[in-house]
């Protein structure tokens, strides 16, 4: 029989069963939903709303599933619905009555949202640690390759010079805001729901702050209706794993189009390409593609639960259950695509000379040359029409702006002189981004002591989340 059956007169249909039950994916929060019930259990008996016995045979039986399980020897079943029942009727089948007793002062409800909450901790802490992984890597290839030149771009047109360090710590600096974004998953996850039971609190003089702080919550939620139907906490790390994927998908992107024939900046490593079945010279960027194309899935895993909550009323609904999935794969596949990159990017071969060789055949100096002019005292907009004439002669000559002679220079402006080559060397145009954030290098390894800086700052982040996230399972 359900452990819900005594109302009912007839068996549920086998295709509803399927239906309903969330034991296929639910079965991931086992850990979680032991160590919850085992602080219930000890705040039951230290309230004496069970006794002192009964929550030893509780925790007793509830460590010996957890170790059944881990060695795959539970059997978990679709009739039992979903972990919670699962666990609860192997306790009971285990210990008997006291296993009865478990579900005291306590509803599936509360004890979902604990379970999610407890889950989700865990999983910005894995999210976090990969992220730091990307972090250090690309701080170090950036560190790597400090001196390398580049043309950036605006349009994919070429623009003006930078540093592939500038470039990379762009990249640095997006994937950091995702981890500073962190912090308020974590703040809206360390809320402890149990207690509210169904929906409206228990008849029970229970005391929630003892499982708050054996689970080590930092606080209590204010109304239990919220309680068991808030799903904020999930929908803000969808939404932060949706910005972090869009970031790895934007490299993606580039690392797609560098790696190409037309671009040949880099070569990625062999153990990160595939072949073509057909072609024999391929070797495709698949991981960077797959990276771009899964940022859809995690989006699509946003939508779909901020879908569900849009008309749902208070306070559970079973609509709720489809919150689990997505963060799921989401929670995997941001890991996934995390931890490849910063393995991808340390293995890749930066052609420095074909970076700097497409620079020499272009007017990424062209601003160069307006600013030159500015700066001796032609007013920006006509220095800027200047250039734009020079530009457009050097086109029709088959030449670039440093082929010209100081005379051809004349011709445009008297205010060139002779040091006007010199200004508009590729590295006077780095190295005159000496501004705050510019690519001059002296300003990038600025950057790059700040990013040192902060990673200290986030490593112990981590290190605390880390620690209380870890369950009492002993
Ligand atoms: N499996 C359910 C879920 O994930 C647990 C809560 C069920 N509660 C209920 N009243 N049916 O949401």
């Amino acid at each position: 029989m359900k452990l819900w059956g005594g109302r009912f007169q007839e068996e549920t249909a086998l295709e509803v069963e399927a239906f309903t039950a969330s034991i296929p994916f639910d079965k991931k929060l086992y850990r979680e939903d032991i160590a919850g019930s085992i602080a219930h259990a000890q705040m039951l008996a230290a309230n004496g709303i069970i006794s002192e016995d009964d929550a030893a045979q509780i925790k007793d039986g509830l460590l010996k599933i957890l170790t059944s399980i881990e060695n795959g020897e539970f059997t978990f079943s679709i009739g039992l619905e979903d972990i919670h029942m699962n666990i609860e009727s192997a306790l009971t089948e285990a210990i008997g009555d006291a296993g009865k007793r478990l579900h005291t002062a306590r509803s599936r409800n509360d004890q979902v949202a604990l379970d999610m909450h407890l889950y989700m901790r865990r999983a910005i802490v894995e999210t976090g640690e990969a992220l730091l992984a990307l972090l250090k890597t690309l701080k170090e290839v950036a560190t790597d390759y400090q001196d390398v030149i580049l043309p950036g771009y605006t349009h994919l047109q070429r623009a003006q010079p930078i540093l592939l360090a500038q470039h990379l710590m762009a990249y640095f600096h997006m994937l950091a805001r995702d981890f500073r974004r962190l912090e308020g998953c974590w703040q809206s996850a360390d809320i402890m729901p149990l207690g509210a039971g169904a929906l409206a609190g228990t008849t029970y003089p229970t005391q929630p702050e003892m499982v708050r702080d054996a689970l080590g919550f930092k606080a209590l939620y204010a109304n239990s209706m919220d309680a068991v139907s808030d799903r904020d906490y999930l929908l803000e790390y969808l939404a932060m794993a949706s910005i972090a994927m869009m970031h790895l998908s934007r490299l993606s992107e580039e690392i797609i189009l560098w790696a190409s024939s037309e671009y040949r900046f880099i070569e990625l490593s062999d153990a990160f390409t595939t072949g073509s079945s057909i072609m024999p010279q391929k070797k495709n960027p698949d991981v960077s593609e797959l990276v771009r194309g899964k940022t859809g899935r995690v989006y699509g895993h946003f939508i779909a639960l901020a879908t569900v909550m849009k008309g749902l009323p208070l306070a559970y609904n079973k609509d709720l259950q489809e919150d689990k999935e997505g963060v799921f794969d989401t929670v995997a596949t941001l890991g996934f695509a995390l931890r490849v990159y910063a393995d991808m990017l340390r293995s890749m071969k930066v052609n420095r000379e074909r970076m700097r060789a497409v620079l020499d055949d272009d007017f990424s100096n062209a601003t160069d040359m307006a600013d030159y002019l500015a700066k001796r005292g032609v007013p920006f907009r006509e220095a800027h029409a200047i250039v734009g004439k020079a530009v457009h002669y050097c086109i029709e000559n088959n030449k670039v702006l440093t082929d010209l002679t100081l005379s051809e220079f004349k011709t445009w402006s008297p205010a060139f002189d002779e040091d006007i080559l010199d200004a508009i060397s590729i590295e006077a145009c780095i190295a005159a981004r000496d501004t705050h954030g510019g690519t001059a290098p002296a300003r990038v390894a600025r950057q790059l002591e700040g990013a040192a800086k902060l990673l200290a700052v986030y490593e112990k982040i981590q290190a605390e989340r880390a620690e209380k996230a870890t369950l009492p399972l002993a």
